[in-house]
């Protein structure tokens, strides 16, 4: 089986036409990686037709922001994805997704849960994301779509949207694939130089710090977090939250089950993102 490139919807509309069972959509913005890669051998478990999308958004970045400098190796997402038995690669332009100009007049609006953490830090980004991931979900027609526990904000609202909006797909988590030192895998880690390497370390070390605390309670969690994060010169924390992973809202001391610990810091000019998911009152 080879793995189809197409640019245009048409192309796209043609190649899903007559399609025999179910198909998988993974969406990116390129730079496949390890963590793609698991996202996509997820999908190939179900489903007979393996969509990947890449696009890369401009819709969900601020003026600012990394767009400019974001990885581009389209040429070796293909080959990942025909190593993966991808059947089709959607690589759209700008203009093939934003036909009327790229600040399309009628956006999907995250609502509360795209204020926080992530949204508080990037205004109007998650409405950037629910906007092309509806968009990608229009023209791909999955029935099952993919995304990864790394983005647990932005899988919430992919969630959220789906059922407050009556989308007919099925919704996928995928858990965080990371390095062998822990560092989660990230499109971003290649801006990373080797000393800047080594102190990202410190955000998936707070995390397990934290998750090591869970019995001790959610104060014991974060702090211990903090310490590991406080310790390490050049991480620029954003924040780091201890959360209900279903409304974002601090986790109260008495609570119980799962909750997610989330951080997000600066390192050297790379903003990256993480976080696990904690037990608490076992
Ligand atoms: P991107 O950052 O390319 O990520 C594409 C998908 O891969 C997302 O679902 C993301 O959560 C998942 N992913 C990234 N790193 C991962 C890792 N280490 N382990 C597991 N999964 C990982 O997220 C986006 O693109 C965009 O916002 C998108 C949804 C495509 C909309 O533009």
């Amino acid at each position: 089986m080879t793995t189809r490139l197409v640019h245009t919807r048409a192309e796209l509309r043609g190649a899903l036409s007559n399609r025999p069972g179910e198909v998988g959509v993974v969406m990116t913005m390129g730079a496949l990686h390890e963590g793609h890669r698991r996202l996509i051998r997820v999908a190939r478990r179900r489903c007979e037709v393996i969509v990947v999308t890449v696009f890369l958004n401009p819709l969900q970045f601020a003026p600012g922001e990394d767009l400019s400098r974001y990885p581009k190796t389209l040429p070796d997402d293909v080959e990942l994805c025909a190593a993966e038995n991808v059947d089709l690669v959607f690589a759209p332009s700008v203009d093939e997704v934003y036909p009327l100009g790229d600040q399309p007049q009628v956006r999907v609006q995250a609502g509360p849960l795209g204020d926080v953490l992530e949204g508080r830090s990037r205004p109007g980004h998650f409405d950037g994301v629910l906007t092309v991931v509806a968009k990608l979900l229009h023209l791909t027609a999955p029935d099952v779509a993919y995304f990864g526990q790394k983005d647990a904000q932005q899988l919430l609202l992919i969630r959220r949207m789906a059922q407050d909006l009556d989308f007919p797909v099925e919704v996928v988590a995928v858990p965080t694939v990371r390095d062998d030192d822990g560092l989660a895998l990230s499109s971003r880690n290649t801006y990373l130089g080797p000393a800047d390497r080594e102190v990202a370390l410190a955000l998936s070390r707070a995390l397990r710090a934290g998750a090591d605390a869970a019995p001790s309670g959610p104060e014991s969690v974060r702090r211990a977090a903090h310490e590991v994060l406080a310790a390490q010169p050049g991480v620029g924390v954003d924040y780091l939250a201890l959360v209900d992973p279903g409304n974002l809202r601090d986790v109260p001391e008495d609570f119980a089950g799962e909750a997610l610990l989330a951080v997000a810091a600066r390192v050297g000019t790379t903003r990256l993102i993480d976080n696990v998911l904690v037990e608490l009152g076992a």
